[in-house]
Protein backbone atom coordinates (compact mmCIF):
# COMPACT_ATOMS: atom_id res chain seq x y z
CA UNK A 1 0.00 0.00 0.00
CA UNK A 2 2.59 2.12 0.95
CA UNK A 3 4.82 2.24 -2.56
CA UNK A 4 1.48 3.60 -4.54
CA UNK A 5 0.63 6.21 -1.81
CA UNK A 6 3.93 7.56 -2.61
CA UNK A 7 3.80 7.42 -5.79
CA UNK A 8 0.83 8.99 -5.97
CA UNK A 9 1.89 11.82 -3.40
CA UNK A 10 4.82 12.29 -5.80
CA UNK A 11 2.71 12.44 -8.92
CA UNK A 12 0.51 15.50 -7.00
CA UNK A 13 3.55 17.13 -5.56
CA UNK A 14 4.99 17.57 -9.17
CA UNK A 15 2.14 18.29 -10.80
CA UNK A 16 0.11 20.63 -8.61
CA UNK A 17 1.99 21.68 -6.20
CA UNK A 18 1.63 25.65 -6.04
CA UNK A 19 -1.57 25.18 -8.07
CA UNK A 20 -4.10 24.83 -5.75
CA UNK A 21 -6.27 23.10 -7.79
CA UNK A 22 -9.97 22.51 -6.79
CA UNK A 23 -12.61 19.92 -7.84
CA UNK A 24 -16.30 19.89 -7.01
CA UNK A 25 -17.14 16.36 -7.39
CA UNK A 26 -21.31 15.34 -7.05
CA UNK A 27 -23.31 14.91 -3.58
CA UNK A 28 -21.86 11.43 -2.12
CA UNK A 29 -24.75 10.22 -0.47
CA UNK A 30 -23.15 7.28 1.37
CA UNK A 31 -19.76 6.70 2.30
CA UNK A 32 -19.11 3.73 0.11
CA UNK A 33 -19.68 6.20 -2.60
CA UNK A 34 -16.48 8.72 -1.44
CA UNK A 35 -12.96 8.17 -3.76
CA UNK A 36 -11.59 5.64 -2.23
CA UNK A 37 -8.29 6.74 -3.10
CA UNK A 38 -8.10 9.85 -0.99
CA UNK A 39 -6.91 9.44 1.96
CA UNK A 40 -7.62 12.66 3.95
CA UNK A 41 -10.90 13.98 4.40
CA UNK A 42 -12.23 16.98 6.17
CA UNK A 43 -15.70 17.24 7.47
CA UNK A 44 -17.27 20.76 8.01
CA UNK A 45 -20.46 20.03 10.89
CA UNK A 46 -22.60 22.81 9.92
CA UNK A 47 -24.63 22.10 12.58
CA UNK A 48 -22.09 22.00 15.60
CA UNK A 49 -21.45 25.34 15.99
CA UNK A 50 -18.86 26.09 18.97
CA UNK A 51 -19.22 30.13 19.23
CA UNK A 52 -18.40 33.22 17.56
CA UNK A 53 -14.79 34.27 16.87
CA UNK A 54 -13.95 37.33 18.27
CA UNK A 55 -12.04 39.75 15.32
CA UNK A 56 -9.80 40.73 18.87
CA UNK A 57 -8.33 37.19 18.16
CA UNK A 58 -6.87 38.40 15.33
CA UNK A 59 -5.16 42.05 17.47
CA UNK A 60 -1.15 43.21 17.64
CA UNK A 61 1.39 43.87 19.37
CA UNK A 62 3.43 47.19 19.28
CA UNK A 63 6.18 47.62 21.90
CA UNK A 64 8.50 50.25 22.53
CA UNK A 65 11.49 47.85 21.52
CA UNK A 66 13.99 48.72 19.18
CA UNK A 67 12.97 49.26 15.73
CA UNK A 68 8.78 49.07 16.00
CA UNK A 69 7.49 52.22 16.84
CA UNK A 70 10.64 54.11 15.74
CA UNK A 71 11.51 53.57 12.08
CA UNK A 72 8.77 50.71 11.89
CA UNK A 73 5.93 52.59 13.08
CA UNK A 74 6.89 56.36 13.53
CA UNK A 75 9.31 58.51 11.14
CA UNK A 76 7.88 61.66 12.10
CA UNK A 77 6.09 64.27 10.78
CA UNK A 78 9.19 66.06 9.28
CA UNK A 79 10.15 62.44 7.79
CA UNK A 80 11.02 61.85 3.57
CA UNK A 81 8.89 58.96 4.03
CA UNK A 82 5.90 59.36 3.53
CA UNK A 83 3.41 59.64 7.04
CA UNK A 84 0.07 60.43 8.62
CA UNK A 85 1.33 63.06 11.55
CA UNK A 86 4.51 61.19 11.55
CA UNK A 87 2.91 57.85 10.80
CA UNK A 88 4.23 55.55 8.72
CA UNK A 89 2.01 55.70 5.51
CA UNK A 90 2.49 52.34 4.03
CA UNK A 91 1.66 50.75 7.22
CA UNK A 92 -1.30 52.19 7.71
CA UNK A 93 -2.72 51.70 4.22
CA UNK A 94 -1.43 47.85 4.67
CA UNK A 95 -3.24 47.58 7.93
CA UNK A 96 -6.44 48.85 7.34
CA UNK A 97 -6.35 45.86 4.77
CA UNK A 98 -6.04 42.97 7.11
CA UNK A 99 -9.47 44.38 9.34
CA UNK A 100 -7.09 45.21 12.46
CA UNK A 101 -9.74 44.59 15.64
CA UNK A 102 -7.06 45.59 18.38
CA UNK A 103 -3.30 46.75 19.21
CA UNK A 104 -1.56 46.46 22.41
CA UNK A 105 1.04 49.05 23.70
CA UNK A 106 3.45 50.14 24.97
CA UNK A 107 4.73 46.49 25.77
CA UNK A 108 6.07 44.27 27.04
CA UNK A 109 8.46 44.60 28.92
CA UNK A 110 8.63 48.10 27.87
CA UNK A 111 5.72 48.62 29.75
CA UNK A 112 6.92 48.33 33.15
CA UNK A 113 9.05 50.85 33.43
CA UNK A 114 7.07 53.33 31.53
CA UNK A 115 5.82 55.91 32.68
CA UNK A 116 2.76 57.45 30.25
CA UNK A 117 2.73 60.82 31.45
CA UNK A 118 6.73 61.09 29.99
CA UNK A 119 4.79 60.73 26.23
CA UNK A 120 2.10 63.51 26.01
CA UNK A 121 1.95 66.87 26.19
CA UNK A 122 4.29 69.25 23.87
CA UNK A 123 6.38 66.90 21.91
CA UNK A 124 9.51 69.46 21.99
CA UNK A 125 9.15 69.21 26.09
CA UNK A 126 8.90 65.29 26.05
CA UNK A 127 11.75 63.56 28.10
CA UNK A 128 14.20 60.97 27.07
CA UNK A 129 14.10 58.01 28.76
CA UNK A 130 16.58 55.19 29.11
CA UNK A 131 14.43 52.64 26.86
CA UNK A 132 14.08 48.92 29.00
CA UNK A 133 15.90 47.49 25.79
CA UNK A 134 18.17 49.45 25.66
CA UNK A 135 21.19 47.18 26.89
CA UNK A 136 20.46 44.82 24.63
CA UNK A 137 21.05 47.19 21.55
CA UNK A 138 23.82 47.15 19.58
CA UNK A 139 26.74 50.09 19.66
CA UNK A 140 25.69 51.74 16.14
CA UNK A 141 21.73 51.64 17.09
CA UNK A 142 19.51 54.64 16.65
CA UNK A 143 19.80 57.04 19.91
CA UNK A 144 15.91 56.48 19.76
CA UNK A 145 16.20 52.82 20.73
CA UNK A 146 18.52 53.40 23.82
CA UNK A 147 17.07 56.54 24.96
CA UNK A 148 13.48 56.74 24.20
CA UNK A 149 12.53 60.33 22.95
CA UNK A 150 8.87 59.88 23.92
CA UNK A 151 7.75 61.26 20.41
CA UNK A 152 5.22 58.57 19.69
CA UNK A 153 2.90 58.20 23.06
CA UNK A 154 -0.74 58.27 24.48
CA UNK A 155 -2.05 60.14 21.79
CA UNK A 156 0.10 59.47 18.95
CA UNK A 157 -0.29 55.52 19.10
CA UNK A 158 -4.78 56.42 19.98
CA UNK A 159 -4.27 58.41 16.32
CA UNK A 160 -2.61 55.67 14.78
CA UNK A 161 -5.40 52.67 15.90
CA UNK A 162 -8.11 55.16 14.76
CA UNK A 163 -6.56 55.60 11.29
CA UNK A 164 -6.33 51.53 11.24
CA UNK A 165 -9.78 50.75 12.68
CA UNK A 166 -7.99 49.62 16.05
CA UNK A 167 -9.23 49.55 19.73
CA UNK A 168 -6.02 50.80 22.09
CA UNK A 169 -5.24 48.12 24.43
CA UNK A 170 -2.93 50.03 26.80
CA UNK A 171 -0.87 47.85 29.40
CA UNK A 172 0.06 49.49 32.72
CA UNK A 173 2.77 49.93 34.68
CA UNK A 174 2.26 47.52 37.87
CA UNK A 175 6.22 47.20 38.88
CA UNK A 176 7.31 50.89 39.04
CA UNK A 177 4.35 53.12 39.06
CA UNK A 178 1.19 53.17 41.43
CA UNK A 179 -2.35 52.36 41.46
CA UNK A 180 -3.13 56.11 40.99
CA UNK A 181 -1.03 56.73 38.03
CA UNK A 182 -2.79 53.72 36.48
CA UNK A 183 -6.63 55.62 37.16
CA UNK A 184 -5.24 58.64 35.81
CA UNK A 185 -3.72 57.61 32.44
CA UNK A 186 -7.49 56.27 32.63
CA UNK A 187 -8.58 59.40 33.32
CA UNK A 188 -6.14 61.19 30.74
CA UNK A 189 -8.08 58.96 28.52
CA UNK A 190 -11.02 58.73 28.66
CA UNK A 191 -12.66 61.45 31.19
CA UNK A 192 -15.04 63.75 29.18
CA UNK A 193 -14.15 67.17 27.33
CA UNK A 194 -13.48 70.02 29.81
CA UNK A 195 -14.00 67.77 32.96
CA UNK A 196 -10.67 67.26 34.57
CA UNK A 197 -7.35 68.86 34.19
CA UNK A 198 -6.28 65.75 32.35
CA UNK A 199 -9.12 66.05 29.16
CA UNK A 200 -7.83 69.45 29.35
CA UNK A 201 -3.96 68.58 28.70
CA UNK A 202 -5.66 65.73 25.82
CA UNK A 203 -7.73 68.02 24.33
CA UNK A 204 -4.91 71.04 24.55
CA UNK A 205 -3.03 68.79 21.89
CA UNK A 206 -5.88 68.31 19.84
CA UNK A 207 -7.87 65.40 21.12
CA UNK A 208 -10.79 67.24 23.10
CA UNK A 209 -12.65 64.17 22.69
CA UNK A 210 -12.15 60.88 25.11
CA UNK A 211 -10.15 58.49 23.46
CA UNK A 212 -12.48 55.67 25.35
CA UNK A 213 -9.84 52.73 25.89
CA UNK A 214 -11.67 49.80 26.82
CA UNK A 215 -8.64 47.43 27.24
CA UNK A 216 -6.00 47.70 30.41
CA UNK A 217 -3.82 45.60 31.00
CA UNK A 218 -2.00 45.36 34.80
CA UNK A 219 1.02 45.03 34.02
CA UNK A 220 2.98 42.42 31.90
CA UNK A 221 4.76 39.12 32.67
CA UNK A 222 4.19 39.80 35.95
CA UNK A 223 6.10 36.84 37.17
CA UNK A 224 9.37 38.05 35.17
CA UNK A 225 10.04 40.96 33.57
CA UNK A 226 6.57 42.87 35.20
CA UNK A 227 8.21 42.57 38.85
CA UNK A 228 9.36 39.50 39.80
CA UNK A 229 6.33 38.78 41.71
CA UNK A 230 4.56 35.42 43.07
CA UNK A 231 1.51 34.92 41.42
CA UNK A 232 -0.20 35.27 44.72
CA UNK A 233 1.66 38.82 45.19
CA UNK A 234 0.73 40.00 42.19
CA UNK A 235 -2.83 38.79 42.83
CA UNK A 236 -2.75 41.51 45.44
CA UNK A 237 -1.66 44.32 43.14
CA UNK A 238 -4.40 43.32 40.99
CA UNK A 239 -6.67 43.73 43.35
CA UNK A 240 -5.43 46.96 44.42
CA UNK A 241 -5.11 48.47 41.04
CA UNK A 242 -8.15 47.62 40.29
CA UNK A 243 -10.71 47.90 43.39
CA UNK A 244 -11.26 51.74 42.03
CA UNK A 245 -10.70 52.92 38.45
CA UNK A 246 -12.90 55.54 36.69
CA UNK A 247 -15.75 54.99 34.23
CA UNK A 248 -17.15 57.34 32.63
CA UNK A 249 -20.37 57.47 31.03
CA UNK A 250 -20.38 53.78 32.28
CA UNK A 251 -18.12 53.12 29.92
CA UNK A 252 -16.87 49.15 29.79
CA UNK A 253 -13.41 48.68 31.03
CA UNK A 254 -11.54 45.19 29.83
CA UNK A 255 -8.69 44.98 32.89
CA UNK A 256 -6.53 41.85 31.34
CA UNK A 257 -4.43 40.28 34.72
CA UNK A 258 -0.93 39.02 33.90
CA UNK A 259 -1.09 35.91 33.60
CA UNK A 260 0.97 32.34 33.08
CA UNK A 261 3.75 31.45 31.05
CA UNK A 262 3.25 28.96 28.85
CA UNK A 263 2.34 25.80 31.23
CA UNK A 264 2.73 27.12 34.01
CA UNK A 265 -0.47 26.21 36.16
CA UNK A 266 0.72 27.07 39.11
CA UNK A 267 0.39 30.93 38.15
CA UNK A 268 -3.22 30.28 37.19
CA UNK A 269 -4.00 28.30 40.19
CA UNK A 270 -2.23 30.85 42.65
CA UNK A 271 -3.38 34.00 41.32
CA UNK A 272 -6.78 33.05 40.78
CA UNK A 273 -6.88 31.63 44.73
CA UNK A 274 -5.61 34.16 46.00
CA UNK A 275 -8.11 36.81 44.61
CA UNK A 276 -10.81 34.49 45.75
CA UNK A 277 -9.60 35.05 49.39
CA UNK A 278 -11.78 37.95 49.26
CA UNK A 279 -14.51 36.58 47.98
CA UNK A 280 -15.69 35.87 44.93
CA UNK A 281 -16.82 38.95 43.74
CA UNK A 282 -13.18 39.97 42.74
CA UNK A 283 -13.37 37.80 39.88
CA UNK A 284 -15.33 39.66 37.80
CA UNK A 285 -12.65 42.74 37.95
CA UNK A 286 -10.65 40.04 35.72
CA UNK A 287 -11.97 40.46 31.92
CA UNK A 288 -9.36 38.12 30.86
CA UNK A 289 -5.80 36.48 31.66
CA UNK A 290 -2.58 37.40 29.56
CA UNK A 291 -0.86 33.86 28.43
CA UNK A 292 2.21 34.01 26.55
CA UNK A 293 3.74 31.38 24.74
CA UNK A 294 6.73 31.90 22.39
CA UNK A 295 7.80 29.08 20.13
CA UNK A 296 11.56 29.13 20.64
CA UNK A 297 13.16 26.07 21.46
CA UNK A 298 14.42 23.85 18.36
CA UNK A 299 16.77 21.87 20.07
CA UNK A 300 15.08 18.54 19.31
CA UNK A 301 15.02 18.26 23.54
CA UNK A 302 18.90 18.86 23.69
CA UNK A 303 18.42 21.63 25.96
CA UNK A 304 16.48 23.94 27.90
CA UNK A 305 18.68 26.75 27.78
CA UNK A 306 17.11 30.09 26.64
CA UNK A 307 19.64 31.03 24.47
CA UNK A 308 21.57 27.52 22.57
CA UNK A 309 17.63 26.46 22.04
CA UNK A 310 17.35 28.41 19.77
CA UNK A 311 17.33 28.19 15.85
CA UNK A 312 18.01 30.48 12.98
CA UNK A 313 15.18 32.34 11.38
CA UNK A 314 16.32 31.84 7.74
CA UNK A 315 18.49 28.83 7.39
CA UNK A 316 16.76 25.72 8.62
CA UNK A 317 16.14 22.05 7.77
CA UNK A 318 13.18 20.21 7.31
CA UNK A 319 13.49 18.61 10.91
CA UNK A 320 13.90 22.21 12.23
CA UNK A 321 10.32 23.55 10.27
CA UNK A 322 8.86 20.72 12.14
CA UNK A 323 10.49 21.10 15.24
CA UNK A 324 9.11 25.04 15.40
CA UNK A 325 5.55 24.13 14.31
CA UNK A 326 5.51 21.46 16.96
CA UNK A 327 6.50 24.01 19.68
CA UNK A 328 3.81 25.99 17.83
CA UNK A 329 0.90 23.10 18.43
CA UNK A 330 1.62 23.03 22.11
CA UNK A 331 -0.89 26.47 22.23
CA UNK A 332 -3.68 23.98 22.00
CA UNK A 333 -2.76 22.35 24.86
CA UNK A 334 -1.95 25.54 27.04
CA UNK A 335 -4.93 27.02 26.16
CA UNK A 336 -7.23 23.56 27.14
CA UNK A 337 -5.01 23.14 30.17
CA UNK A 338 -5.23 27.00 31.76
CA UNK A 339 -9.23 26.77 30.80
CA UNK A 340 -9.50 23.42 33.03
CA UNK A 341 -7.85 25.61 35.82
CA UNK A 342 -9.69 28.22 35.10
CA UNK A 343 -12.83 26.61 35.07
CA UNK A 344 -12.02 24.88 38.43
CA UNK A 345 -12.16 28.05 40.10
CA UNK A 346 -14.71 30.21 37.96
CA UNK A 347 -16.86 27.81 37.16
CA UNK A 348 -19.23 30.85 35.90
CA UNK A 349 -16.89 31.43 32.70
CA UNK A 350 -16.85 35.36 32.78
CA UNK A 351 -12.75 35.20 32.73
CA UNK A 352 -11.19 34.26 28.98
CA UNK A 353 -8.05 33.83 27.92
CA UNK A 354 -6.07 36.73 25.86
CA UNK A 355 -2.85 35.17 24.58
CA UNK A 356 -1.17 38.80 23.80
CA UNK A 357 2.20 37.18 23.02
CA UNK A 358 2.93 34.55 20.91
CA UNK A 359 5.06 33.84 18.19
CA UNK A 360 8.65 32.38 16.90
CA UNK A 361 11.51 33.58 18.31
CA UNK A 362 15.09 32.65 16.76
CA UNK A 363 18.28 33.34 17.49
CA UNK A 364 19.80 36.81 16.33
CA UNK A 365 21.53 37.33 13.20
CA UNK A 366 19.06 37.22 10.37
CA UNK A 367 17.81 40.30 10.58
CA UNK A 368 16.33 42.92 7.77
CA UNK A 369 18.02 45.76 9.63
CA UNK A 370 21.44 44.67 11.28
CA UNK A 371 20.86 47.30 14.33
CA UNK A 372 17.10 46.28 14.82
CA UNK A 373 17.38 43.64 18.29
CA UNK A 374 14.67 41.13 18.24
CA UNK A 375 14.02 41.65 14.79
CA UNK A 376 13.84 38.61 12.83
CA UNK A 377 12.52 37.91 8.61
CA UNK A 378 9.74 35.74 8.37
CA UNK A 379 9.59 32.92 6.08
CA UNK A 380 6.86 30.39 4.43
CA UNK A 381 7.43 28.53 7.50
CA UNK A 382 6.72 31.06 10.16
CA UNK A 383 3.67 32.01 7.69
CA UNK A 384 2.45 28.41 8.27
CA UNK A 385 2.96 28.67 11.73
CA UNK A 386 0.96 31.36 12.00
CA UNK A 387 -2.16 29.85 10.40
CA UNK A 388 -1.81 26.84 12.72
CA UNK A 389 -1.86 29.36 15.47
CA UNK A 390 -4.82 31.12 14.24
CA UNK A 391 -6.91 28.05 13.04
CA UNK A 392 -6.03 26.79 17.43
CA UNK A 393 -7.66 30.37 18.54
CA UNK A 394 -10.54 29.78 15.73
CA UNK A 395 -11.33 26.41 17.34
CA UNK A 396 -11.74 27.64 21.00
CA UNK A 397 -13.86 30.79 20.56
CA UNK A 398 -15.35 30.39 23.84
CA UNK A 399 -11.86 30.21 25.57
CA UNK A 400 -10.48 33.02 23.58
CA UNK A 401 -11.38 36.60 23.88
CA UNK A 402 -8.16 38.18 22.50
CA UNK A 403 -4.63 37.49 21.20
CA UNK A 404 -1.72 39.65 19.82
CA UNK A 405 0.48 38.75 17.46
CA UNK A 406 4.10 39.14 18.88
CA UNK A 407 4.77 41.84 17.31
CA UNK A 408 3.56 44.13 14.24
CA UNK A 409 6.48 45.16 12.81
CA UNK A 410 10.50 44.89 13.06
CA UNK A 411 9.92 42.68 15.80
CA UNK A 412 10.05 38.93 15.94
CA UNK A 413 6.66 37.57 14.22
CA UNK A 414 6.54 40.56 12.20
CA UNK A 415 3.57 40.92 9.58
CA UNK A 416 5.72 44.00 8.04
CA UNK A 417 9.19 45.07 7.65
CA UNK A 418 10.48 48.74 7.45
CA UNK A 419 13.51 50.96 8.02
CA UNK A 420 13.74 54.41 6.43
CA UNK A 421 11.61 54.60 3.01
CA UNK A 422 11.84 50.68 2.73
CA UNK A 423 9.41 48.43 3.59
CA UNK A 424 7.65 45.18 2.89
CA UNK A 425 4.87 42.85 3.80
CA UNK A 426 6.19 39.91 5.03
CA UNK A 427 4.27 36.04 4.43
CA UNK A 428 2.90 36.34 8.20
CA UNK A 429 1.09 39.93 7.27
CA UNK A 430 -0.54 38.06 4.14
CA UNK A 431 -2.21 35.40 6.77
CA UNK A 432 -3.43 37.87 8.63
CA UNK A 433 -4.88 38.93 5.41
CA UNK A 434 -6.46 35.69 4.55
CA UNK A 435 -7.74 34.87 7.76
CA UNK A 436 -9.33 38.40 8.28
CA UNK A 437 -12.11 36.50 6.67
CA UNK A 438 -12.80 34.56 9.97
CA UNK A 439 -13.32 37.94 12.33
CA UNK A 440 -16.98 37.55 13.34
CA UNK A 441 -17.76 34.56 12.12
CA UNK A 442 -19.12 31.43 14.03
CA UNK A 443 -16.97 28.57 14.19
CA UNK A 444 -17.55 25.13 13.40
CA UNK A 445 -16.78 22.34 14.18
CA UNK A 446 -14.52 20.20 11.55
CA UNK A 447 -13.06 17.06 11.66
CA UNK A 448 -9.71 16.27 9.78
CA UNK A 449 -9.17 12.69 9.17
CA UNK A 450 -5.45 12.58 7.57
CA UNK A 451 -2.86 10.62 7.98
CA UNK A 452 0.29 11.97 9.71
CA UNK A 453 3.54 12.85 8.53
CA UNK A 454 6.84 11.22 9.54
CA UNK A 455 9.96 12.66 9.42
CA UNK A 456 13.82 11.85 11.04
CA UNK A 457 14.25 13.70 14.35
CA UNK A 458 18.00 12.80 15.02
CA UNK A 459 17.81 9.26 13.68
CA UNK A 460 14.29 8.64 15.32
CA UNK A 461 11.20 8.13 13.34
CA UNK A 462 8.18 11.55 14.50
CA UNK A 463 5.12 12.28 13.37
CA UNK A 464 3.28 15.50 12.83
CA UNK A 465 -0.30 16.04 11.91
CA UNK A 466 -1.42 15.98 8.58
CA UNK A 467 -3.53 18.66 7.70
CA UNK A 468 -5.36 20.69 10.46
CA UNK A 469 -7.50 24.21 10.24
CA UNK A 470 -10.52 25.67 11.35
CA UNK A 471 -13.94 26.71 9.75
CA UNK A 472 -16.58 29.25 9.93
CA UNK A 473 -19.75 30.63 9.34
CA UNK A 474 -20.78 33.99 8.01
CA UNK A 475 -24.69 34.04 7.14
CA UNK A 476 -24.17 31.58 3.64
CA UNK A 477 -20.67 32.16 3.22
CA UNK A 478 -18.31 28.99 4.65
CA UNK A 479 -14.58 30.07 5.48
CA UNK A 480 -12.19 27.03 5.81
CA UNK A 481 -8.78 27.46 6.40
CA UNK A 482 -6.41 24.65 6.14
CA UNK A 483 -2.18 24.48 6.88
CA UNK A 484 -0.77 21.66 5.03
CA UNK A 485 2.84 21.80 7.24
CA UNK A 486 4.37 18.46 4.71
CA UNK A 487 7.17 20.26 3.38
CA UNK A 488 7.43 18.59 0.15
CA UNK A 489 3.86 16.49 -0.40
CA UNK A 490 0.84 18.05 -1.92
CA UNK A 491 -2.00 16.58 -0.24
CA UNK A 492 -5.19 15.83 -2.23
CA UNK A 493 -8.32 15.55 0.01
CA UNK A 494 -11.94 15.33 0.05
CA UNK A 495 -13.94 18.75 1.69
CA UNK A 496 -17.26 17.98 2.83
CA UNK A 497 -19.72 20.17 4.31
CA UNK A 498 -22.08 18.00 6.42
CA UNK A 499 -25.71 20.14 6.43
CA UNK A 500 -25.16 22.46 3.20
CA UNK A 501 -24.84 22.24 -0.62
CA UNK A 502 -22.13 24.46 -2.06
CA UNK A 503 -22.53 26.71 -4.98
CA UNK A 504 -19.40 28.09 -6.07
CA UNK A 505 -16.33 28.81 -4.22
CA UNK A 506 -12.69 30.24 -4.39
CA UNK A 507 -9.41 29.25 -3.02
CA UNK A 508 -6.72 31.77 -1.87
CA UNK A 509 -3.54 30.00 -0.74
CA UNK A 510 0.01 31.29 0.42
CA UNK A 511 3.20 28.86 -1.03
CA UNK A 512 6.54 28.62 -2.18
CA UNK A 513 8.95 25.66 -3.36
CA UNK A 514 11.66 26.93 -1.66
CA UNK A 515 10.35 26.35 1.86
CA UNK A 516 12.81 29.20 3.02
CA UNK A 517 11.30 31.59 0.49
CA UNK A 518 10.50 35.21 2.07
CA UNK A 519 9.77 38.50 1.17
CA UNK A 520 12.46 41.73 1.56
CA UNK A 521 12.40 45.31 0.70
CA UNK A 522 14.27 43.78 -2.80
CA UNK A 523 11.80 41.49 -3.24
CA UNK A 524 8.86 42.51 -2.02
CA UNK A 525 6.63 39.50 -3.46
CA UNK A 526 8.05 36.26 -3.70
CA UNK A 527 5.65 34.79 -1.17
CA UNK A 528 2.53 36.51 -1.44
CA UNK A 529 -1.38 35.47 -1.95
CA UNK A 530 -2.48 33.11 -5.07
CA UNK A 531 -6.09 33.01 -5.72
CA UNK A 532 -8.55 31.38 -8.45
CA UNK A 533 -11.83 30.72 -8.66
CA UNK A 534 -14.15 27.77 -8.94
CA UNK A 535 -16.29 27.35 -10.74
CA UNK A 536 -19.34 24.01 -9.95
CA UNK A 537 -21.66 22.62 -7.18
CA UNK A 538 -22.13 19.90 -4.73
CA UNK A 539 -21.72 19.21 -1.20
CA UNK A 540 -18.23 17.54 -1.60
CA UNK A 541 -15.28 18.59 -3.23
CA UNK A 542 -11.72 17.78 -3.84
CA UNK A 543 -8.99 20.33 -2.97
CA UNK A 544 -4.87 19.51 -3.37
CA UNK A 545 -3.40 21.76 -0.65
CA UNK A 546 -0.01 22.18 -1.86
CA UNK A 547 2.42 21.07 0.43
CA UNK A 548 4.10 23.62 2.73
CA UNK A 549 0.89 25.87 2.61
CA UNK A 550 -2.04 28.36 4.16
CA UNK A 551 -5.11 27.93 1.96
CA UNK A 552 -8.23 29.97 2.41
CA UNK A 553 -11.58 28.19 0.66
CA UNK A 554 -14.35 30.59 0.65
CA UNK A 555 -17.42 28.79 -0.20
CA UNK A 556 -20.77 29.65 -0.70
CA UNK A 557 -23.50 27.76 0.62
CA UNK A 558 -27.70 27.67 -0.44
O1 LIG B 1 7.99 40.42 22.77
C1 LIG B 1 9.23 40.58 23.38
C2 LIG B 1 9.16 40.36 24.89
O2 LIG B 1 8.80 39.04 25.15
C3 LIG B 1 8.13 41.15 25.63
O3 LIG B 1 8.58 42.41 25.97
C4 LIG B 1 7.91 40.34 26.87
O4 LIG B 1 6.62 40.49 27.40
C5 LIG B 1 8.19 38.93 26.42
O5 LIG B 1 9.03 38.27 27.28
Amino acid sequence: MEGPMIRRREFLRNTLAGTGALLFTRLTPSLAALDASVDARIEVLLDEPLGKISPNIYGHFAENLSGVIYDGMWVGENSKVPNINGIRKELVEEMRKIKPPVVRFPGGCFADSYDWRDGIGPADKRPRRTNFWAEGEAANAPASHKYDPNQFGTNEFVHFCKLIGSEPYLAGNVRSLTAQDFYRWVEYCNSPAGSTTLADMRAAAGYPDPFSVRYWGVGNESWGCGGNFTPEEYAVEFRRWTTWVPRYDKQELSFIASGPNVDDWNWTRGFLEEILKKGRFHLRSIWGMALHHYAWNLSRGGTQDWFKGKGDALKFEAVDWYELLREGDRMEGLITGHWQVMGELEPERHIKLVVDEWGPWYKPGGEATSVDQLEQIPTLRDAVFSGMTLDIFNRHPEKIAMANCAQLINCLNSLYLAHEDKFCVTPVGHVFLLYAAHQDGQSLRTIFSVPDISYDRDGKKANFWGLKGSASLHDKQLVLTVVNPDVSAARETEVSVRGGTITSGSATFLTNSNIHAHNSFDQRNVVVPQSKSVEGKGRTLTYTFPPASVTRLALTLS
